[in-house]
Order: structure tokens, then C-alpha cells, then sequence
């Protein structure tokens, strides 16, 4: 997986500027990053290569005192600097990463030429050796370039985006297959980046690429053209409504903590703006023959509580499964299937895979529930719902979480015919997130952390509504603070988990004030028998519990309110034991290899 920023235009802050650019790509999750150095003025065109398996905002502190040359040395000709950062999937930033499907073909067939040595064991290094090669039968030719990027990029397969700096014409050529790519306009400097959020600080006029589209960057333009007819193309240009601020850490910090916060604010604005839209959603949900709920991680958990808000407030089945599932049970599919996919990023390809096959062979109708507007999903889908939760940082899930269990909420509902009570249900769900945020609520959260942050296992325990609250408080636990979490259905410990039970062994238990609560307190009894250490989330208190966290009663808004003190937990959890709250280890924000 990787990360372009790239700049066409005067300035001679540029190297800062990029730099910048990467730091703001690098909560996707890379772990090195390069660029070709001398290239960044056009009048000293032989590139150098500085690479570094080094995060960027690391070498933004250092950068005096290494390679990486200083804007201010640059000259004020125009300068175009394409840098990228990479991410390995497994091993060290030295293995292979293969995205390209027919890498090892292309790799045999330029080393069989005898023309070139490979430098590394990248996959994209082959992308670099055919282009010299098709430039080489151009020579002196015009478009030269542009045709032989054309020429190489239709012969790739599987996802990529690729970005040539042409230091005879200068100008950055760009063109992508499945991987984001974003134009900003700016005046009389232009950018690629990866990710909207990080042309934020210098422009939100942007165009979302397409696959096979290709742009032509020069500081005072932006050609685009079909990458395979080179038909001109008119770009779709879109007017971002984030403020650069709102992808900063402020105050904060971490942005954990950070998203945590906004949480109250979100789920209020779902509930004041996304009515019209759930009603829609919940309106092709009564025509589908068949809904599935889809999403990975914690997107996933989400949909999981989706199937138990409809079948709950609308009395309506849905199905519900994991995205990298989801390609084994598409036997079912029929135009007149609905597949609800969930997705902070959009990009995920354990979602995005299975989508392109279902749409294409089984011809379904697809709906999205998405934060980042022009993503691969977003442009996939027939009808979207964006979850304007503002850009997600942290690799955790937490905002785009709870405001996918608002839209979900509120969608419910709105099949029920009370969409104006969902509304009610998730303003009052935000005050109740906000008493959880208050400062003596995250003291008494902070305390249970310095109790049991030397745990090594820890499990948490919910039914019904709050099955899936204990999967997703489980998720947050492991992946920030590294200690073994587990979440499973309350009824289910008997039937084997209970075997892990010792003394001492910390145990989350969600028990809301709904049918759930009488056969959820009796497993909480049953693990405090077996000297687990029970820490009750729960409006009430009980005999249960050894350690209560109160939370107000949110009827059905209880996932949304529930999910609030798990973060609050992990995130402390964390801060205990040392880790990065916002960049877990192994962990990247978009997954989009397989
Ligand atoms: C959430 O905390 C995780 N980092 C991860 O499970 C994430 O939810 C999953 O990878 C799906 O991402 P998406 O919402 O961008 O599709």
C-alpha cells in the first residue's frame, strides 16, 4: 500500500511542503518513504533518490541534519516532487510487497532482457524499468512520456496508482487502478495526494480520480484524459467542506483521544441532517429482495448491530457478514439484492473485492455507508450515505463507529415510520456520551486502567444489542494496548470460554437496561464464581460487579453510548502500557491489499 503527495508549482518551500504532505499520509499507516530529490528543481533535473524506513514526521524533526534537501535551497523554478510512502503488508520495510498480480511475469520478462538490474524487491520497481524501456522507443517524441505511462499502466493488473515526474516538460503524470488518487487545485500550483486530507492545508478543490483516469499536472494546469482512448475527460471537481483544522490534534494529545470527544457532536448533527437520508436507505431496505449488512473490523461490528437494530425497532431481518466473507455467500445475490457496505475508509478491499464481482455478475444494488467523501466505495455504490464525521486519523475506529450506529439508528426507525423518536433517541444518546466524557467520568475509567493494565487476557461479555458492543469494545482493547481481548455473546461462555477464567482475569460486562439484563448478570456471576474481576458498563449498579462504570440508559441507542467507555478503556490502556495510542503496531488505517 502507498502514499503519493506530489506538487507542481513555485514555491521554494516545497521540500517542507512535502514532507508536510507525507506527515499527513502517514496516519494510513507507512512505514518508510522516499523521493527523488534532485528532481524537485526543474532545473537540475537528475534525480537522486533519499529514502528512509523512517515515519515522516520523524525526519520532518531531523531533516537538518540528513539528506533531505531544504526548500530554501531549492531555486524558484517550477518544482514537481512525487514522493510516496509504502507500507510492507508482513516482514520488515526491506520484504517484498507485491499489490501488482502479474508482477513475477513483468519481473521475469525485464530481467530476461538483459537491460536492467533491480535495486530492490519492490513490486513497483518494474513499473520504473518497462517505462525506461517504452520511453526509449519514444525518444524525442512530444508525449513521450504521457504515451508510455499509458503504455505501461494498461499492462499492470491488480491495484496501484503511479505518479512520473517528466523533467523535460515539466509536468507529473498520474494515473490509478483501484488506489486513491486526489487532485488540488490551487492557483498556480496543483497536487496528487492519496488522501484528501492532506492537500487540506493548501486547497479543497479537488477532483477524485477515477480508475483509468489519467491527469497531466503542470503548475497551471490539469489535464485529464482516458488513460485508455486518451479522449479528453471533463474533471468533476468537489468543493471539500473540512476545515484544515479538523484533521489537526489541537489541544489534544493524541487523536484517539481527540475523535473520542467528537463524538457528541456527530451523532447530534446525524440526528439534525441525515433524516431525509435514512428514510431513503430505509425505503430501499422494504423494496430489496434481501439485505446484507457488510464491513471489516470495526465496521463490521457496526453492521453486526445493524441486524439487531432492524430486526429490534423495524422488525425486519437483514443479514449480516463479515466483508472478507461475503465473496463465499454471493450464491444468493439477485438484481434485486441490497448490500449495505460499511466503511469508515472506503477503500478496504476485503469490502471493495467482493462488491465489484457481486455488481458485475449478479447485478446487485449496493449502498454505502461511508466518511471519505470520492473513495472507491463511495463512487462503487448506488446510493450513498457519507457519515460526515470528519477525517478519521487515529488507525482506531471511534467516531466513524458510533455514527455509523446513528445512520443505522436512525434508519431503523425511519422503516418503522418514527423517524422523528430516532431522532429524539440519538440527541438524547449524544448528551449521554457527553456525561461519559466529563472530566471526574474519565478519572474513574483512567483508575480501572491502573488497576488492570498488567492483564493478559481480558474478555468481554454482552447479548443481544450489546453482542456486538462487546466484540467492538474488545477490538479497541487489543488493538491499542496489546493485551488479549476477547468479546462473545453472554449466553456462549458456558459452552467453553469459561475454561480461560482465573483469578483476577478482568471481565467487561455490558448490562443495559433491556431483556438482555437479567441472563447477562447471571454470567457475570457465573465468571465472578471463577475469580474474574468483574467490571460492570451499566445504568445500574449490581452485586456483580466489582468495578461499575455508569452509563446513562440509552434504550436503543445503547450500542452508541456503550462504545464511548471501551474507547475511553483502551485508550488508557494504552497510555499504561506505553503504546501509541494512535498508530498501533502492524496496524494501517486503509487496508487495501488483500
Ligand atoms: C478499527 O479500529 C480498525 N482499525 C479496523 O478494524 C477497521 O475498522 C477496518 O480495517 C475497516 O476499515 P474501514 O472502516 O475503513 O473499511
Amino acid at each position: 500500500m502507498c502514499g503519493i503527495f506530489a506538487y507542481a508549482g513555485q514555491s521554494t518551500a516545497a521540500a517542507d511542503m512535502i514532507l508536510d504532505g507525507l506527515r499527513r499520509l502517514e496516519y494510513r499507516g507507512y512505514d518508510s518513504w522516499g523521493w527523488p530529490s534532485a528532481t524537485m528543481a526543474a532545473s537540475s533535473p537528475r534525480s537522486r533518490w533519499v529514502k528512509s524506513a523512517a515515519r515522516p514526521s520523524i525526519c520532518l524533526r531531523v531533516r537538518q541534519a540528513s539528506a533531505i534537501p531544504a526548500g530554501r535551497r531549492m531555486g524558484a523554478s517550477p518544482s514537481k516532487m512525487p514522493t510516496h510512502t509504502r507500507i510492507v503488508p508482513a516482514g520488515s520495510p526491506s520484504s517484498i510487497t507485491a499489490s501488482l498480480r502479474n508482477h513475477d511475469e513483468l519481473r521475469r520478462e525485464v530481467l530476461a532482457s538483459g537491460k536492467h538490474d533491480f535495486h530492490s524487491e519492490t513490486d513497483t520497481e518494474v513499473v520504473v524499468h518497462l517505462l525506461e524501456d517504452a520511453l526509449a522507443q519514444r525518444e524525442d517524441q512530444p508525449e513521450a512520456v504521457v504515451d508510455a505511462v499509458r503504455e505501461v499502466f494498461n499492462r499492470l493488473e491488480g491495484m496501484n496508482a503511479i505518479m512520473v515526474l517528466d523533467s523535460r516538460a515539466d509536468t507529473l503524470v498520474a494515473v490509478k487502478n483501484g488506489s486513491p488518487l486526489v487532485v488540488g487545485y490551487g492557483a498556480g500550483s496543483n497536487y496528487i495526494a492519496s488522501d484528501a486530507a492532506a492537500l487540506l492545508p493548501h486547497t479543497k478543490k479537488v477532483t477524485f480520480l477515477s480508475d483509468g483516469e489519467m491527469v497531466v499536472l503542470s503548475p497551471d494546469g490539469v489535464l485529464t484524459t482516458s488513460v485508455v482512448s486518451g479522449e479528453l475527460r471533463q474533471p468533476e471537481i468537489t468543493e471539500l467542506d473540512w476545515d484544515v483544522e479538523i484533521a489537526e490534534l489541537g489541544d489534544y494529545p493524541h487523536y484517539l483521544i481527540k475523535e473520542i470527544h467528537e463524538q457528541p457532536a456527530i451523532v447530534r448533527s446525524i440526528a439534525l441532517t441525515q433524516g431525509e437520508l435514512a428514510q431513503k436507505l430505509a425505503d430501499m431496505v422494504r423494496d430489496s429482495f434481501g439485505t446484507f449488512f457488510i464491513g471489516c473490523g470495526t465496521a463490521g461490528n457496526a453492521a453486526l448491530t445493524g441486524q439487531y437494530l432492524f430486526s429490534r425497532i423495524a422488525q425486519h431481518h437483514v443479514n449480516f457478514e463479515v466483508g472478507s466473507e461475503f465473496g463465499y455467500l454471493e450464491h444468493f445475490l439477485t438484481p434485486r439484492s441490497l448490500v449495505i457496505a460499511l466503511s469508515q475508509s472506503g477503500e478496504t478491499i476485503d469490502v471493495i473485492e467482493p462488491l465489484v464481482r457481486a455488481k458485475k455478475e449478479k447485478g446487485i444494488q449496493i449502498a454505502a455507508l461511508v466518511n471519505v467523501l470520492g473513495s472507491t466505495l463511495y463512487r462503487l455504490a448506488d446510493f450513498d450515505v457519507l457519515l460526515n464525521a470528519g477525517p478519521e486519523k487515529c488507525v482506531l475506529a471511534t467516531k466513524s463507529y458510533t455514527a455509523k450506529l446513528a445512520v443505522l439508528t436512525l434508519t431503523a426507525y425511519a422503516m418503522d415510520g418514527r423517524l422523528e423518536e430516532g431522532k429524539e433517541l440519538l440527541l438524547g444518546a449524544a448528551d449521554l456520551i457527553e456525561e461519559q466524557l466529563n472530566e471526574q467520568q474519565k478519572a474513574h475509567i483512567a483508575e480501572l486502567a491502573d488497576r488492570i493494565y498488567e492483564a493478559e487476557d481480558m474478555f468481554v461479555i454482552g447479548r443481544g444489542l450489546s453482542y456486538a458492543a462487546s466484540l467492538e469494545a474488545a477490538l479497541k482493547i487489543k488493538e491499542v494496548s496489546y493485551i488479549h481481548a476477547e468479546g462473545f455473546p453472554g449466553g456462549e461462555l458456558k459452552h467453553g470460554v469459561i475454561a480461560l477464567i482465573e483469578p483476577g482475569t478482568p471481565c467487561v460486562v455490558f448490562a443495559p437496561n433491556d431483556e438482555t439484563r437479567g441472563g447477562i448478570l447471571s454470567g457475570a456471576q457465573e465468571l465472578k464464581a471463577r475469580g474474574a474481576y468483574i467490571i460492570g458498563v451499566s445504568p445500574e449498579p449490581s452485586d456483580a460487579f466489582d468495578y461499575h462504570i455508569r452509563v446513562g440508559d440509552a434504550g436503543d441507542a445503547s450500542p452508541i453510548v456503550n462504545a464511548v467507555p471501551a474507547q475511553l478503556l483502551a485508550y488508557n490502556l494504552s497510555l499504561k502500557r506505553g503504546t501509541d495510542p494512535d498508530k498501533p503496531r502492524n496496524l494501517a488505517k486503509s487496508v487495501t491489499v488483500k
